[in-house]
């Protein structure tokens, strides 16, 4: 746990005190966070931390839930839960984008999720195998011959990077550029530089939404812009939001996921070694390996007193979805912390659940399975590379640090 300061006059009367945490959770842990949360939740359901994370809230505390029956209850009640209130993205970039569909609430929230939906349907992205085959290949070309890498830094964090700007049509010499705003504005500590990476992101991408304006391409952004929403067109100051909304979503939280999951097949040769042999089992895998390296926290505003997992929540209280946990909790999902590659029950909550679940989960699979396909059909014994002491970070996602990788070509 993460004690910065005396935290213990921050307990709201409403909170019991053996639910009551004195710190929080958020920052610096080792490499692996999710057998350190366990520790500290205690078999708790949910608890109360004296620090919220996000900027804005500094001083007001946040429950944390645990459980997956209260994940569901929370992520399913959009009626009590309000995304709009809590306004993740909005604090930090301040001004007037539209952050759909995230940071909307049902009813207007379907009608913004119907503009981006079609694009992710199971069949339209299928259509993205090719274009994402080659773009893992033209990166492996470069890397492989390397012998050696920091799997995080020269992989796992480009790789999603020029995928959102193939798919939106932005331009891939911005990479390096875009990829340093995005971690700062996910992950810095220093709210003031949070802000300003979120700024340069906000006024890059409303530039090219303008000029998508007047003049239409083949690619969603020209799509965004030049749809329909409440029967008028949808404005700069959405299309800008929503496209800031798809670059976040789908950057840090595939980023992060491969980095676990190139962790534990370097440390697992032999379902490295079954997956290379049986590729067909990729996808199946990697819906354990979703659960299993669930690392996304939401958060949502009670809009009345309720009830989760035992604690009674008041109005105006912040809630954060520890879906790492609820995605290992045993009383939902028999032997929970253990990863199994042949278990039948995918039932999971990494894509989030109810109104706001992951619209990117289709191009999400796709890419995990591309990636581990091409990888272990061109390399083997990937390794850790020397002594490795893991660390990793905990904000709106829970990330690991760095992951140092050694492979052997195959000819
Ligand atoms: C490992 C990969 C991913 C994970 C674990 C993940 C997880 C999530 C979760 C948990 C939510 C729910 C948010 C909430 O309830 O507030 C969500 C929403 C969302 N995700 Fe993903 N995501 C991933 C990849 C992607 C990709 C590749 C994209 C697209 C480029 C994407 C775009 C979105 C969008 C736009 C939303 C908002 C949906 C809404 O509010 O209706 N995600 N994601």
């Amino acid at each position: 746990m993460n004690k910065h300061k005396t935290y213990e006059h921050m307990k709201p009367d409403h909170v019991p005190e053996d639910l009551f945490i004195p710190g929080n959770i958020w920052g610096t842990w080792g490499g692996d966070p999710r057998v350190d949360f366990k520790k500290l939740l205690g078999g708790r359901d949910i608890v109360f931390m004296a620090e919220h994370y996000h900027a804005g809230h500094s001083d007001q505390g946040m429950w944390l839930v645990a459980s997956a029956e209260g994940n569901r209850q929370v992520l399913l009640d959009a009626e009590t839960f309000t995304s709009s209130g809590v306004k993740v993205f909005s604090r930090l970039l301040g001004g007037d984008l539209v952050f759909f569909p995230v940071e909307t609430d049902p009813p207007l929230h379907g009608k913004y999720r119907n503009i981006i939906a079609p694009f992710f349907t199971p069949p339209s992205i299928a259509k993205l195998k090719d274009v994402i085959t080659k773009r893992v290949d033209d990166m492996l070309d470069e890397l492989l011959p390397k012998g050696r890498c920091d799997f995080t830094t020269e992989f796992g964090n480009l790789f999603p990077a020029s995928i959102f700007l193939d798919i939106v049509g932005l331009p891939q010499d911005r990479k390096s550029e875009f990829l340093d705003w995005a971690h700062t504005a996910m992950s810095d500590p220093d709210a003031q530089k949070k802000r300003t990476a979120m700024q340069n992101i906000g006024d890059y991408l409303m530039e090219e939404v303008l000029s998508r304006r007047e003049t239409p391409r083949n690619d969603l952004l020209s799509h965004i812009i030049n749809s329909e929403v409440f029967g008028r067109p949808v404005t700069p100051e959405e299309a800008t939001g929503c496209a800031v909304v798809l670059f976040l979503g789908g950057l840090d939280t595939v980023a992060t996921h491969l980095s676990w999951v190139f962790r534990y097949l370097a440390e697992n040769q032999e379902v490295q070694d079954l997956l290379r042999k049986e590729p067909k089992k990729i996808p199946e895998v990697n819906e354990e390996m979703f659960r299993f390296f669930s690392a996304v926290f939401l958060t949502r505003q009670a809009l009345r007193d309720v009830e989760v997992a035992g604690a009674m929540i008041k109005k105006g209280d912040i809630v954060a979805c520890c879906l790492p946990m609820a995605n290992h909790d045993e009383q939902d999902l028999k032997d929970a912390d253990v990863l199994d590659i042949d278990r039948s029950k995918k039932r999971h909550l990494a894509f989030g659940y109810g109104p706001h679940i992951c619209v990117g989960m289709h191009l999400a699979r796709l890419e995990m399975n591309i990636v581990l396909e091409r990888w272990l059909a061109r390399v083997h014994n990937i390794r850790i590379d020397g002594a490795y002491e893991p660390t990793s970070y905990v904000g709106n996602v829970m990330k690991l640090n760095s992951v140092p990788l050694t492979w052997s070509l195959i000819n």
